[in-house]
């Protein structure tokens, strides 16, 4: 179990590719950090420059651009991309016309200062700005500073048809929603993405229909905060109170979102990230209960399971709800999966608190999770109101408590498993052996079993014989 947020199927910091076009002739060099929306928006970008005559490529040597897509919510993530910098430095004595782009999250929080701080970069993009990126690139070839980290109300890049990167042709993200309105007071991501608003149903569909035309069979429906979808007719989230009464009445949810998507396509299967608990209604749940072709899986992060905890983080429920809102996913999905995000070591976090985690995570039994010692991000509320007063030490030892229990939680998961047959979608290879396929369930564990005559983006029916606490290990049966 990691602490990190990882991508599993799409590659952290590596080169993004795609297929050649012809016509291109000059090269884009990508790199992604972060959570899944990053990941979409390097394919966004990679779309909008495709059409500006630019290839990927998998050589920083070759590239006429190089940009990197950062992540700011945890300082160890911005750290790393500072020493990839230095990286590129090194590749710009070789390569010295090539220019160097940050977008993302550390682009929209530093704006300029990046140009000061980082002599090698040459533009600065925010999420919202990424359209602007041609103009951008005209000004840093005349010589001029090139920064926009404008925050948009209504920019969700619903017409843009995102390129496919590294893609194993069988899995792709769409994004619903961008930004977030919920201010939690530990997180940065509300100043870097902005306010939240909708993508419009049609062209949601509209893509999905693209890919199922290219034979892709999962879609992971994307947000900072999906289920609080809610479309009626463009515009923030936050203005839908003074929307008309047709657009009120005319209005889809993200319910309804995922009822018209699952019963318009239903080879396709659909997954979606994140849910926030205050967010999820019980709709939601009857949608996943209704369809077959939606994954029995949630991502619910909690954060913390101690009430005073939740309150000083600005969450908007409490520990009880939450648990109402688990007995309900059991009682309506039987057999979903629940996985959680928690953050040790918050501000104030007693012993008490971190028990109260513990005991909720026993409660919860959550399949997996995704665990971070509390990391001070700076303009958050927390940062400016509260003292990061859990020592280190402290924050290490709770961290390792809590990811020793989700261990051991998810090996009693995935024995659960052995002697059941479930089925699989294929992937690719497995990491470890080329004669071994890599598939996920409904639930969203990794399968891995021993090839026979099936091909990547089958679904089969798979044997457990075997587990690990995060993998199954099987065999395939006709
Ligand atoms: N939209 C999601 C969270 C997105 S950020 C939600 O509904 O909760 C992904 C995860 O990073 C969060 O769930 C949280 O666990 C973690 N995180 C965010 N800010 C953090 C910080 N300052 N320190 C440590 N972890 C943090
Ligand atoms: Fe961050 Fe809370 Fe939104 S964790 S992304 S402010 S739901």
């Amino acid at each position: 179990m990691s602490t990190e947020k990882v991508i599993d199927a799409k590659k952290q910091g590596n080169a993004l590719i795609t297929e050649h076009k012809e016509e291109n002739n000059k090269k884009l060099y990508i790199e992604n950090y972060g959570c899944q929306m990053n990941f979409n928006d390097s394919e966004i970008v990679a779309s909008i420059l495709s059409e500006q005559g630019y290839n990927t490529t998998e050589h920083m040597e070759d590239a006429d651009l190089v940009l990197v897509n950062t992540c700011s919510i945890r300082e160890k993530a911005e750290l790393t991309v500072r020493k990839r910098l230095e990286k590129f430095n090194a590749v710009k004595k070789i390569n010295p016309t090539m220019k160097v782009g940050v977008l993302g999250c550390m682009a929209e929080r530093l704006k300029a200062k990046f140009l000061e701080e980082e002599k090698i970069v040459d533009l600065v993009v925010g999420p919202d700005a990424y359209r602007d990126i041609p103009n951008l690139l005209a000004e840093v070839n005349e010589g001029r500073d090139a920064v926009n980290v404008i925050l948009s109300k209504d920019e969700t890049y619903g017409d843009v048809s995102p390129v496919r990167l590294n893609t194993n042709g069988v899995s792709a993200f769409v994004s619903i929603t961008r930004g977030c309105d919920n201010m939690c007071t530990f997180c940065v991501v509300p100043f870097t993405r902005g306010r939240e608003r909708s993508r419009d149903p049609q062209s949601i569909l509209e893509e999905i229909q693209q890919l199922a035309d290219k034979n892709y069979k999962e879609i992971t429906l994307l947000g900072q905060n999906v289920d609080s979808y809610l479309w009626y007719g463009g515009g923030l989230k936050k203005d839908f109170k003074k929307a008309s009464e047709i657009a009120k009445a005319t209005a889809v949810d993200f319910a309804q979102l995922l009822d018209m998507a699952a019963t318009r396509f239903p080879k396709m299967r659909f997954r979606f990230s994140t849910s926030n608990p205050q967010d999820m209604s019980i709709d939601v749940l009857h949608a996943m209960a209704k369809h077959e072709n939606i994954c029995k899986y949630i991502h619910l992060p909690i954060q913390s399971g101690s009430d005073n905890m939740l309150k000083i983080m600005n969450r908007q429920h409490t520990r009880k709800e939450y648990m109402e809102l688990i007995d309900n996913v059991r009682e309506i999905i039987p057999g979903c999966a629940i996985s959680q995000d928690m953050i040790v070591g918050f501000c104030g976090e007693t012993e008490e608190d971190h028990q109260d985690t513990l005991s909720l995570m026993e409660y919860v039994k959550y399949d997996y999770g995704f665990m971070f010692a509390y990391s001070e991000r700076p303009g958050t509320l927390a940062e400016k109101k509260l003292e990061d007063d859990v020592p280190n030490d402290v924050k290490k030892r709770r961290l390792s408590e809590v990811i020793n229990l989700q261990r051991a939680l998810s090996l009693e998961k995935t024995q659960a498993f052995i002697g059941q047959k479930v089925e699989v979608l294929i992937e690719g290879n497995s990491k470890k052996s080329d004669q071994h396929w890599m598939g996920r369930n409904t639930q969203n564990y990794a399968v891995v079993f021993p090839k026979t005559d099936e091909q990547v983006g089958d679904f089969v029916m798979v044997e457990i014989e075997d587990c690990t606490s995060a993998t199954l290990i099987g065999k395939a049966v006709k």
